[in-house]
């Protein structure tokens, strides 16, 4: 960057439904100034450009990546246009945010992970669950043991605008997986999916996905951009609790559920009893941080002092590598796909 002692530089590329945020967050970030807001669409940058008057509007991404008063570039187009913005980026020595997924082809994110680390550029990856408040809390309450081993997850993510580029797998997946490999501490080994509603049109918009892990855990996932409700649910149910996590409630985003079940008897035989304990419900509270406002800080102190993220170009790798196989399972009518 120009001096580590001034404020990084930022342009925020693609203004549609998800920029504003970023745009909205890095501006009003320490450690960072807003430079410039660049989309296709004319009448996206005028929007920005009224409410931050200091910053340059631009139509030209090319632009944006040449400019030399820019130090991070901040990608937010489509999905199928993040890669190659973000490479480019890279290659013109920017440091880049860039959000899910970052390539559909895991070999290209797997590039753009040694590009940044061959230049010394931090390349961050936009999984936005790991930010907020309850999915670090989340984290720590089954580091703790609290639900003892883990038999099922499930998580329910219903209600997003209808992509024409991508399919659910690829819109929503990245956040199940990025939540799932940051608070068990590993990925799957095992996937397959499947299309779940009547076909509307070529791309897919509702799945059932299965993870199958080493240890005979598994996650279900129900996914489906035409749900009348917005759910954000995962359940976690272990053999001395449960943890079910909501995004949408308010105060209540974490509900720990003491207690379990014993199983009496031996397997097989003709009275197996299983005997559930219920020992009440605790709701943990949490900051009210934006996880935006958040990720945005961590990113801007990796840019500054040259460290990493939580979610860096590694992770955004691994993230395509998982939903990549989950993809190919769902085109393959439920295939198992292993991972790797
Ligand atoms: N983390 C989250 O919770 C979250 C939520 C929504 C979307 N997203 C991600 O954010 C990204 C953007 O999604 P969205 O919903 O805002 O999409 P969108 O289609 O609403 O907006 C994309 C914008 O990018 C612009 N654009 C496309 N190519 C461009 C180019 N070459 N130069 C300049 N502008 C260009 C388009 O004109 C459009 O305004 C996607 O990768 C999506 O997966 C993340």
């Amino acid at each position: 960057m120009a001096n580590e002692a001034e404020p990084a530089r930022v342009a925020v590329i693609g203004l549609g439904y998800w920029g504003p945020n970023l745009v909205r967050n890095f501006a009003a970030a320490e450690g960072a100034r807003l430079v410039a807001v660049c989309d296709l669409d004319e009448q996206a940058v005028a929007r920005q450009l009224a409410q931050y008057p200091a910053a340059r509007g631009s139509r030209d991404g090319d632009e944006i990546i040449a400019a030399d008063d820019i130090d991070i570039v901040v990608v937010s187009t489509r999905p199928s246009d993040n890669y190659p913005i973000a490479k480019a980026a890279l290659e013109a020595g920017k440091h880049v945010f860039v959000c899910k997924p970052v390539s559909q082809i895991p070999e290209q994110a797997l590039a753009l992970a040694e590009l940044a680390e061959a230049r010394e550029l931090i390349l961050h990856t936009d999984l936005t669950f790991l930010y907020t408040p309850s999915v670090r809390m989340l984290r720590q309450i089954l580091e703790s043991a609290a639900c003892g081993e883990l038999s099922y997850i499930e998580s329910m993510r219903t209600q997003a605008p209808w992509r024409a580029d991508i399919n659910v797998v690829w819109d929503l997946v990245p956040h199940d997986v990025a939540i799932l490999g940051h608070v068990l501490g590993r990925m799957p080994v095992e996937v397959s999916a499947h299309f779940a509603a009547r076909r509307l049109a070529s791309v897919e918009h509702a799945a059932f996905v299965t993870l199958r892990y080493d240890d005979g855990l598994h996650a279900r996932l129900n996914l489906n951009w035409l749900s009348p409700e917005k759910v954000r649910r995962m359940v976690y149910c272990g053999d001395q609790g449960s943890v079910v996590y909501d995004e949408m409630e308010d105060d209540k985003k974490l509900r720990i559920y003491r207690g379990g079940f014993d199983i009496g008897g031996v397997n097989g035989s003709e009275k197996l009893t299983t005997h559930y304990r219920s020992d009440g419900v605790e709701t943990p509270s949490l900051s009210g941080d934006e996880a935006l406002a958040v990720e945005c800080r961590e990113f801007l102190a990796a840019a500054a002092s040259g460290g990493t993220t939580l979610s860096s170009g590694a992770e955004g790798y691994r993230n395509s590598l998982v939903c990549a196989a989950i993809d190919r399972s769902l085109k393959g009518d439920g295939r198992a796909v292993t991972i790797g």
